[in-house]
């Protein structure tokens, strides 16, 4: 549990008023996530309520219209209604499509980003940051080379785009469109249109990179599956054994590597409508790139809490490239022992980058 150093006054205060100090910052975060959860539910009752939608979407086309193009016998997706003198090409698969959009894919991703940033929060609130249970030693061992480093912020910067742009997509015009007005509305609209689908083949393409250069590391063992029965170390009183990458690694990068690439797939289906593939094929591909990628992004908040705030010491490999003796001894001990006497001190990787341009970590020492 992480602790805050209080001030002289600490000693006046009884216990539970210092509690209630020292957890009121947290405490004020949760309620700002309360109040931003609660704000998004006129959000999903707009997305819920498709029956308006429609009306400002299709204003010539009644709810007694659909009854008629439903029953007509003019082939089982387009149908013209002539009803009322006005003639419209009415395609109802579209409309199952639109409902299915609508009604299920949009509250699923609420649910599940809004779910996960709940847990994260309630996570970091009751548990808090894991720190290291030992002090650090100083001496550092090399974990990620200066090309692996670029390729996981590449991709991971351009999820984070793709991420937004595609909630903008999907939520943006409840959101910005009453606020901004629709002239700025339809720049950010086709701004992020645009941006999504160039980024996205881009993403594809360093995905797989990234997939194939970590494959040889993410071979599930069977000391993984401890790991999970030990809920990561989250219970008992040890470190569950880990290898280069832990069971929680492992699973996100099968989780890439499956459901990552199904997201990716189904954009390219839909970024080249240019092959022959039919208005319902683009429609299926577009429920399940929407689906996956809504339940990635949510783990995704998982995996940089993680990478971040959620572990003491972790940032570090990401960003320098070398974590501290004991991190490894904590979080990856098979791993460790391996290569442990290769452990350098600052003074050392410090010569070391001097020697070869700029950064010791280009290469991996064998
Ligand atoms: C700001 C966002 C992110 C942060 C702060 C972050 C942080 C990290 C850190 C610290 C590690 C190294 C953990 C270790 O050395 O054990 C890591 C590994 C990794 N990250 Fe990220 N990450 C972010 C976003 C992403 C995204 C969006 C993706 C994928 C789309 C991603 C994919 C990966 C993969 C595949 C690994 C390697 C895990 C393994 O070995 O199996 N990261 N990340």
């Amino acid at each position: 549990m992480t602790t805050i150093t209080m001030t002289s006054q600490r000693s006046e205060r009884p216990p539970w008023l210092r509690n209630v100090f020292q957890r009121g910052w947290r405490m004020g975060i949760l309620l700002l996530l309360l109040v931003a959860s609660l704000g998004m539910a006129p959000l999903a009752d707009a997305q819920a309520d498709t029956d308006r939608e429609m009306a400002t979407a299709a204003p010539g086309i009644s709810a007694e219209q659909w009854r008629q193009v439903r029953s007509g016998e003019t082939g089982p997706n387009y149908r013209d209604s002539r009803f009322d003198s006005n003639y419209n090409l009415i395609n109802a698969s579209g409309e199952t499509w639109r409902q299915i959009r609508n009604r299920w894919v949009s509250p699923f991703g609420l649910i599940a980003i809004g779910g996960m940033i709940v847990v994260i929060a309630l996570f970091y609130f009751i548990v808090g940051r894991k720190h290291l249970d030992e002090p650090r030693t100083g001496r550092k061992l090399f974990r990620w080379s200066l090309l692996m480093r670029s390729l996981h912020w590449t991709v991971a910067s351009l999820f984070i785009v793709l991420a937004l742009t595609g909630l903008n997509l999907l939520f943006g015009k409840f959101v910005f469109r009453t606020l901004f007005g629709d002239a700025v509305w339809a720049w950010m609209i086709s701004a992020s249109k645009v941006l999504h689908n160039y980024l996205g083949p881009l993403f594809g393409v360093l995905l797989v990179v990234l997939l194939i250069s970590l494959l040889k590391d993410n071979i599930p063992k069977k000391h993984d599956w401890v790991w999970f029965k030990k809920a990561g170390g989250l219970t008992g009183k040890h470190h569950p054994d880990a290898g280069f990458a832990n069971g929680g690694e492992k699973a996100w990068y099968w989780l890439l590597a499956t459901v990552g690439l199904v997201v990716v797939a189904s954009g390219f289906v839909l970024d080249f409508p240019n092959y022959g593939q039919s208005r319902d094929t683009m429609q299926w591909a577009n429920i399940i790139h929407a689906v996956g990628a809504l339940g990635l992004t949510a783990v995704a908040l998982g995996h940089i809490y993680i990478g971040t705030i959620g572990t003491e010491g972790s940032l570090e490999a990401m960003t320098t490239g070398y974590v501290d003796e004991t991190w490894a001894k904590e979080h990856h001990n098979l791993w460790y022992e391996e290569v442990k006497d290769q452990a350098m001190s600052e003074e050392e990787i410090a010569a070391l980058k001097s020697n070869s341009s700029g950064d010791a970590s280009a290469s991996k020492p064998s």
